[in-house]
């Protein structure tokens, strides 16, 4: 049975749109099971419903409570059975209970190389603090916010004359490749989130990692300290 993905999103969508361009091509075996928002009017909605993906808006407002607005929201997300939920730019941070209940299936793409950055305006946060190396990080979601094991980072270098629109276009850039690089480990079952929800750890091929996974240039991911592709082959010298 087809590995079945959710997506949560708030606004334009352009990591769900590497995801939809990634299944479509075969790069991600996959299939979408169901976008939700917060925001009816989210342009992550359109892009689902235009490939025939249920698409579903759930306004936090309409509740009572932030915990009856989470309860219905996982309702409807477990309705359509997803074996993984992808926050992808979505901008609320989901209660304590629901997150708990789906420990090592919630994954989140966030702009900055955590711990660095949590948050938001993280690119205009990376400026004022003079870093030289931003990034994104693709993390599983705990209940504090932005603070879950971190499992795969894409670096992205501070450029002279950089404001926070130019950086953030740069490391957008570099987030569909990581978010699909690391999605495609997910599927295939390489990656893990292993241990209880105080001591959890990313595993790799059963094995802790020691610091999370790095994108490299062929948008490939490797441990640190590996070379992010394959080495040349070694001159035969005989
Ligand atoms: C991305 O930068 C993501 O990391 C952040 O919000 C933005 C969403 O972009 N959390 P998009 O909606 O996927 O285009």
């Amino acid at each position: 049975m087809a590995f079945r993905i959710a997506v949560l999103a708030s606004g334009r969508g352009s990591n769900l749109q590497a995801i939809i361009d990634a299944i479509a091509d075969g790069r991600l075996v996959a299939e979408l099971a169901g976008v939700f928002s917060d925001k009816p009017s989210a342009f992550a909605l359109e892009r689902a419903r235009g490939i025939g993906v249920p698409a579903t808006a759930v306004r936090p407002r309409d509740f009572a409570s932030r915990a009856e607005g989470d309860a219905h929201l996982f309702n409807l997300v477990d309705a359509v059975a997803p074996d993984l939920i992808v926050c992808a730019g979505y901008m609320r941070l989901l209660g304590a209970r629901e997150v708990s209940a789906r420990h090592g299936r919630i994954i989140n793409i966030h702009p900055s190389l955590l711990p660095a950055f949590k948050g938001l305006r993280t690119h205009q946060q990376a400026l004022d603090a003079g870093a030289s190396v931003h990034g994104a990080s693709v993390h599983y979601v705990t209940p504090e916010l932005d603070g879950g094991p971190v499992i795969a980072q894409a670096r992205v270098a501070v450029e002279p004359g950089d404001d926070a629109e130019r950086l953030a276009q740069r490391v957008l850039g570099r987030e569909h490749p990581l978010l699909l690089a690391t999605l495609q480990w997910l599927v295939s079952g390489r990656i893990r989130l292993a241990g209880a929800a105080n001591g959890s750890r990313v595993e790799l091929d059963g094995q802790p990692l020691s610091a999370p996974l790095q994108l490299g240039a062929g948008n490939v991911l490797a441990e640190p300290g590996q070379p992010a592709t394959p080495a040349p082959p070694h001159p035969d010298f005989s």
